[in-house]
């Protein structure tokens, strides 16, 4: 799908939800969803990113959207524009991708979300400002370069706003927000796979309220 007309860019998934921390979620078990995003956003994470490499991911941004007040509920590694529709459809509020093409940047455009293309390269970034997108995901951020290339982006391409993911934890996440260029980080650290298969619910409550405590500027609120 192309469009000929070129699209404003729709607001910034930074307007969604003020957290400074994204958790990156994966579901198993749709019946996990609402107490999931529950937890989530009882520890102070609304905006939360549900991965869409499980079949239930579909179902569980449906019934978190539809059954957790507070909840802003987004897809993540959307990869195709079918993708786009389907999340859309589902009650997504934002879109993540950890890259982009021509093809995807045109749906999720068409599709009036806000959204957030993955780039891992000086090139990419520029590509997405030349198409007036500002803000991106920086994934595979530690394995891309980490806060020592974000840092080195920040001279020559100021414009452009990262949301750095994978491989960020509570160690690190303070050193990636502490960037001019770094407003939020996403991360799975606080939703461990056991403590989500154990349905430790208040053990990721405990770990959100930390995360939550982080800001950009790298300081604790
Ligand atoms: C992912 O790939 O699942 C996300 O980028 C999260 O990465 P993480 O598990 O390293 O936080």
């Amino acid at each position: 799908m192309t469009s000929a007309v070129p699209l404003p860019p729709p607001a910034s998934v930074l307007d969604l939800a003020p957290a400074a921390v994204v958790p990156v979620v994966v579901v198993e078990d749709a019946a996990d969803a609402v107490p999931l995003a529950r937890a989530l956003v009882a520890g102070g994470l609304p905006a939360i990113e549900v991965t869409l490499r499980t079949p239930a991911a579909l179902d569980a941004i449906r019934e978190m959207s539809g059954s957790v007040p507070g909840a802003v509920v987004g897809a993540g590694t959307v990869i195709s524009p079918e993708q786009v529709t389907a999340c859309a459809r589902a009650g997504a509020r934002f879109l993540v991708s950890p890259g982009w093409t021509d093809v995807l940047l045109t749906a999720m455009r068409a599709c009036g979300l806000p959204f957030l293309p993955g780039v891992s390269t000086t090139s990419e970034v520029v590509a997405l400002l030349e198409r007036g997108v500002r803000d991106m995901k920086f994934f595979p951020a530690q394995a891309a370069g980490g806060t020592g290339y974000l840092r080195s982006l920040a001279g020559p391409l100021p414009q452009a706003r990262f949301c750095p993911t994978g491989g960020i934890g509570p160690d690190n996440a303070p050193e990636y927000l502490a960037l001019p260029n770094v407003r939020r980080v996403g991360g799975s650290w606080m939703v461990p796979a056991e403590a989500v298969a154990a349905r430790d619910w208040s053990r990721i409550e405990g770990l959100a309220r930390a995360a939550s405590r982080l800001s950009a500027g790298g300081t604790c609120r």
